[in-house]
């Protein structure tokens, strides 16, 4: 934690002889517009997830997928500019810790799944509520392999 911090106010320093401090809070600022621009952007994906639904008619179904699928790019570009501004201090950088979080919840995720699968005797719920376990199943691989790999390559340096 205290090696962060360091990295934190090393990088600070650095960007400041660097850029001068004109620039540095310029650079700040547009780090806080991006980071609410951001926020901005997760609150109308949830939003939008939550008027599909209930959605019938396929029309506007189409149209609020193209938002969504719109809103998950643009989350992933401005995430992109916030690390580049965050530099080598990226608090949001891929950690097996962090992975290992993600798996966790994945896992929790599943097992209130098989709860709700328990709980209804409607066979078309019963089995929509299989097919997402199996794709949480599958999210749970992909994660062991990414963790796998980040601890490959970080054992390599
Ligand atoms: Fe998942």
């Amino acid at each position: 934690m205290n090696r962060n911090l360091d990295k934190i106010r090393n990088n600070k320093d650095y960007d400041i002889g660097i850029l001068g401090l004109e620039d540095f809070k310029r650079k700040q600022k547009l780090y806080n517009l991006l980071k609410s621009q951001y926020e901005a952007e997760l609150s109308e994906l949830t939003h939008y997830m939550e008027l599909l639904g209930s959605m019938q008619n396929n029309l506007i179904r189409t149209y609020f997928q193209t938002l969504l699928t719109d809103g998950l790019k643009h989350v992933q570009y401005i995430s992109a500019m916030m690390s580049n501004i965050e530099g080598g201090s990226s608090s949001r950088a891929l950690t097996s810790k962090g992975i290992a979080k993600s798996i966790s919840e994945e896992k929790e995720s599943r097992d209130l799944l098989y709860s709700c699968i328990e709980m209804t005797d409607d066979p078309e719920s019963k089995s929509v509520l299989r097919s997402i376990i199996v794709d949480e199943d599958h999210h749970i691989k992909i994660l062991e392999h990414i963790s796998e790999l980040i601890e490959s390559s970080s054992s390599k340096q």
